[in-house]
């Protein structure tokens, strides 16, 4: 294995040495496979090539001061991907079958797991395609269950420094009774043009409105908005933005902390209001947001160039339980032994 730079890990891919697999065939899965092959070798009339039968999730294992390997909420990764499942017609990977395939992956590659003190954490990918023949849109008859990892650093560059966002209303990335709230590759080729242009123009990510009416906050490119007012944890309620497991996580540790949790509708303009604003995900954890630039408005909210005080003592909660530093009192990691 080539010696890694740890402190220096972007987000992206590499390779670790196994994969794992798993065949839904003849109406039943299969046992899990271990392979060392970055390929597959599939039929030319898959459903997941020409009708988007494709699911996918992410989520992150952690080394601990203690040296012990601790994976973040992994049931709730497979109930999602169960029903992305439902939302697309794929067979559905029951838990235990997702949950000893993340336990097996993450110990085979044991030594991808970055160190401690490197900050970085290993990022498991499970993905679910329909791999059966259909040219008629229909689902497939069968369908590969992949678990991939590799070491990653910060999604945005910035990493715990705040970022900036921006408005576009002309792009939606999800319809209001799509498929936003599932977790669906479609999703993020449909968010692939407004996101090249943000990134051009010098934004992290696009913050999202609704698409039917383009009044409320909907979410931040490839993870979830908050917001502190006052002592009021706010998000948005939305059937198009994906429920994030990271967002969940917050709004425990917020309320935990004597906050008042807020789901609900944001107004566009509530923007002004906030005394801190952030994204959040598995691959954003928490990213403090500094700016939201509304480029149709020629507007611009402000907030700290600095991370808000809230923002620090929920990412110092979250990463303290991912880390071992700090009790775990819902049981959300598990230790890989
Ligand atoms: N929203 C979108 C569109 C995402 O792709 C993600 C990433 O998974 C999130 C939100 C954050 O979800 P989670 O915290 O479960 O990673
Ligand atoms: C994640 O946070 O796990 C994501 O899936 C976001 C993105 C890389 C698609």
């Amino acid at each position: 294995m080539e010696t890694i730079d740890w402190e220096n890990l972007g987000f992206g891919y590499s390779k670790a040495d196994f994969n794992i697999r798993c065949w839904y065939r003849n109406g039943k899965w299969g046992e899990l496979e271990v392979s060392e092959s970055e390929n597959v070798t599939l039929h030319i009339g898959a459903t997941t090539f020409h009708y988007g039968q494709e699911a996918f999730e992410g989520l992150k294992a952690f080394r601990g001061k203690d040296g012990k390997i601790r994976v973040f909420r992994m049931e709730e990764n497979a109930k999602r991907m169960q029903r992305s499942s439902q939302g697309i017609m794929m067979a559905e990977v029951p838990t235990p079958l997702f949950t000893d395939a993340v336990k097996k992956v993450v110990k085979l590659n044991e030594a991808f797991v970055p160190p401690f003190e490197s900050g970085a954490s290993l990022y498991i990918r499970p993905l679910l395609i329909g791999t059966g023949h259909q040219i008629g849109v229909n689902p497939a008859d069968e369908y590969l269950f992949l678990v991939l990892v590799m070491p990653v650093g910060p999604y945005f560059k910035e990493g715990f420094k705040p970022t900036d966002l921006v408005i576009y209303r002309e792009y939606d990335r999800a319809a209001p009774l799509g498929t936003g709230k599932i977790k669906v590759g479609g999703n993020y080729a449909a968010s692939l043009v407004a996101g090249q242009r943000a990134h051009h123009e010098g934004f992290s990510a696009v913050l999202y409105l609704d698409a039917r009416e383009k009044k409320y906050i909907d979410e931040c490119g490839p993870a979830n908005f908050f917001a502190i007012k006052g002592n009021s944890y706010v998000t948005p309620k939305s059937g198009s933005i994906l429920p994030s497991i990271t967002n969940m996580s917050l709004r425990q540790l917020a309320a935990d902390m004597g906050m008042k949790i807020e789901e609900r509708q944001i107004p566009v303009e509530e923007l002004s209001e906030f005394d801190e604003v952030g994204a959040c995900g598995t691959a954003a954890v928490i990213s403090p947001i500094k700016r939201v630039f509304d480029a149709d408005k020629n507007l611009e909210y402000t907030y700290g160039t600095e991370p808000g005080k809230v923002s620090v003592q929920l990412y110092e909660k979250l990463r303290g339980i991912q880390y071992g530093l700090e009790p775990d009192p819902y049981n959300w990691t598990t230790i890989i032994e």
